[in-house]
């Protein structure tokens, strides 16, 4: 079947776009287009065109596929020209959301309509490009210069009503959209035609205007390069004539298509969209999750129950006391209160969210759940003693995860009559907010128990990957190399300021050093004593000689550097020169660069440790692992993507 076929209304012509899963702009489809323009300029009887597309989306954008390719003809900028230049007006129907090349379409359309569920942006600078078929040239031309800098410098896609506000397009429909559109169309046939946009007047805000966004996309994007070259194709939409604008557009364009950061991008996202159903979960169906249990209201447990509100599940919270449970709850209120001081909730979603926690002490409270997530104390007696509990109150068929960070999944589940109803569920803090879960399944865990995991996953909007059973599973298996090498860099004499402000300067929010100071030193200290306890060889990291003189981080005033009381700004510290000389011995000068290239070296070598022992399942997964829950700039695609394409 062609992907675009084309009915009559009367003098109204509608032509339908369909190619699934989301209608981007193939070569196919821009030919179909193309062939279009000409058949209903040649026909008589049809006065204007709806342009409109089938399944759950207008256009998304051109076929990111595609990219890696030579471009074939029609290219899509000489398609949006040529539906503007079309003799019949058209009109751009749209639902879903029209992003991209998709919105690039809908601007060579003389009007713009969409449903009131849709959205409309230009989120090329996600995958390390600008829009390349005028969408900086025609958006200021329509909508201004400010609302073209807002839509392709940050990438966010916008709602209708904002859309119709910005002035990005002509009327937002309710109901039918195929019919709402062709009663537009005629109605618009009645009135004088708007210009097209690429010959609409454009104003320049000044150069007042241009310093002030430089500077504020240069500091969002810190090393990303795609939102500074957007913002000056805007510039150039302005100031230039039209068609100089858009060829200045199509070379930004072409030259950062092929750019490492474009390709990174381009990686995290087909990687993002694989990982939620991997091929191996085969027909292994999810079981139902219409509730869930937390067990512990800490740190973890709260965020987990926050995630599992904010997903619409009723949760019940399991605490060991009253008093705990009070704790536990006033935890996730403080998170709901706090996503009403940012905006994020309204208070009566806050209250919501809170009325469908239920508090408990007695896990007879669980006897209908289908999902429990233990969170409680790293330790394996107090775990094993849950599970226990669990398995005597639960359902058979529940499905019962620990949040673990350490201990191995199978000693947690030892004992328990079902054990295909167990697995691990590892979540990030804060749990609300981070995008990683890994999913940890034992031998013994059911297929479909493991397809929940990724149904969750899904549920909750995070990232799943699966991880096997190792020390740490995959992520905090390579912070610890990484940290390690970082402490190496340390005892060659290399300074503490300078690996941070190296691992900055590659893309990271904070050095290593600074994020353990922010997060504390005493966790994965007092896990290395443990082990210590427990026989196995550890030996002493420079971390620990600075825990054990008393400096676990911020909270106690220092750590890997110094603070001064209320300021989080890190400080070098001559205490800890002090404390670390004996261990220190000058080695030779390493530049920031080097020092970056060595770490995310490391990385990468755990990395493949890790999938030779089939921990992880593809350099892929351990990429979001290390972007969604260590803040890897998401732009240099992950370690295993970044060492893989320096060869
Ligand atoms: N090209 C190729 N494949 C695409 C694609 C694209 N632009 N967008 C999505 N897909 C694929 C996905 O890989 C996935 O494939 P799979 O089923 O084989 O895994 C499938 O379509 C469905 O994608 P999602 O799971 O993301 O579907 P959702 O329904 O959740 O979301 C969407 C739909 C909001 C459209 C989302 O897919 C999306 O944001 N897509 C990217 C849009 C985009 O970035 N467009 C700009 C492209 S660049 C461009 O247009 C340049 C131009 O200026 C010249
Ligand atoms: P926490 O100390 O903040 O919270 C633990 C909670 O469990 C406390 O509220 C405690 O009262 C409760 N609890 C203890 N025993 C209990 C019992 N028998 N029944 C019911 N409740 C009980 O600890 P945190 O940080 O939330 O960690 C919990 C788990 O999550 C641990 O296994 C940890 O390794 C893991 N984890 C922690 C992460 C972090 O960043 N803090 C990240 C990922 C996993």
């Amino acid at each position: 079947m062609s992907v675009v076929s084309i009915e009559r209304e009367g003098e109204i012509a509608v032509v339908t776009v369909d190619n699934p899963p989301v209608n981007a702009l193939g070569q196919a489809l821009r030919q179909g287009l193309w062939d279009a323009v000409a058949t209903l300029d040649a026909d008589p009887d049809v006065r204007a065109v709806v342009l409109i597309c089938a399944g759950r989306t207008f256009i998304a954008g051109a076929d990111v596929r595609e990219f890696g390719k030579p471009p074939v003809e029609p290219h899509l900028p000489d398609l949006v020209n040529r539906i503007e230049g079309a003799v019949k007006p058209w009109v751009a129907a749209i639902h879903g959301s029209a992003l991209g090349g998709g919105f690039e379409v809908a601007l060579g359309c003389r009007f713009r309509v969409v449903l009131d569920s849709a959205s409309v942006g230009l989120p090329e600078v996600v995958l390390g490009i600008v829009p390349g078929a005028s969408g900086t040239v025609r958006t200021p031309r329509v909508a201004g210069a400010a609302a073209a800098v807002d839509l392709v410098t940050t990438g966010k896609p916008v709602k209708a009503a904002k859309a119709q506000a910005m002035g990005l397009v002509d009327a937002v429909l309710s109901g039918d959209l195929r019919e709402g559109a062709i009663a537009f169309a005629r109605a618009a046939l009645e009135a004088p035609l708007p210009l097209p946009a690429s010959e609409r007047p454009v104003t320049d805000p000044g150069a007042a205007f241009w310093a002030e966004q430089q500077a504020a996309v240069a500091r969002r994007a810190k090393g990303e390069a795609a939102p500074l070259r957007a913002l000056a194709c805007v510039q150039k939409a302005v100031q230039a004539p039209f068609a100089e604008a858009l060829a200045f557009e199509r070379a930004t364009f072409l030259d950062l298509r092929g750019s490492d950061q474009a390709a990174a991008l381009r990686h995290v996202f087909f990687a993002e969209r694989a990982a939620p159903r991997p091929a191996h979960l085969g027909e292994a169906k999810p079981l139902p999750l219409r509730n869930a249990g937390v067990i512990g209201g800490g740190t973890m447990g709260a965020g987990i129950a926050a995630a599992l509100r904010d997903a619409g599940l009723p949760v019940v919270l399991i605490e060991r006391d009253a008093e705990a449970l009070a704790r536990g709850l006033a935890n996730l209120q403080t998170i709901f209160d706090g996503g009403v001081k940012r905006g994020k909730l309204t208070p009566e979603q806050a209250a919501a969210r809170m009325a469908g926690v239920t508090g408990a002490t007695d896990y007879a409270a669980l006897a209908d759940t289908d999902l429990v997530i233990e969170a409680v104390f790293e330790e394996i007696g107090v775990k094993r003693a849950v599970f226990a509990d669990l398995a005597r109150h639960c359902r058979s068929d529940a499905v019962l995860a620990t949040n673990t960070s350490y201990l191995d999944p199978r000693a947690i589940a030892e004992g328990l009559a079902n054990p295909g109803r167990f697995i691990g569920l590892h979540f990030f803090s804060p749990a609300n907010v981070m995008k990683l879960l890994e999913i940890v399944p034992t031998p013994e865990t059911a297929p479909e128990t493991l397809a929940t995991g990724f149904a969750l996953a899904r549920a909750l909007g995070k990232i799943p990957v699966q991880a096997g059973i190792c020390e740490g599973f995959i992520g905090n298996r390579i912070l610890k190399r990484y940290r390690a090498a970082a402490e190496a860099l340390v005892r060659q004499g290399v300074a503490i300021a300078e690996v941070d402000a190296a691992m900055r300067g590659f893309g990271f929010a904070m050095g290593p050093f600074e994020a353990q100071d922010l997060g504390g030193l005493d966790i994965a200290f007092l896990q290395r004593e443990g082990a210590r306890a427990a026989g196995q060889d550890v030996p002493e990291t420079l971390g620990d000689l600075l825990v054990r003189a008393g400096r676990k981080g911020q909270k106690t005033g220092g750590g890997w550097y110094d603070y001064a009381p209320g300021d989080r700004k890190p400080q070098a510290s001559a205490r800890v020169a002090e404390v670390l000389a004996a261990a220190i011995t000058a080695g030779p000068a390493l530049d920031r660069a080097a020092i970056a290239e060595r770490l995310v070296g490391e990385m990468a070598a755990e990395g493949e440790a890790i999938l030779a022992e089939g921990i992880a399942l593809s350099p892929s997964d351990i990429d979001l692992v290390e972007i969604h829950g260590y803040g890897f700039p998401r732009w240099r695609g992950g370690p295993m993507h970044y060492t893989a394409r320096k060869g």
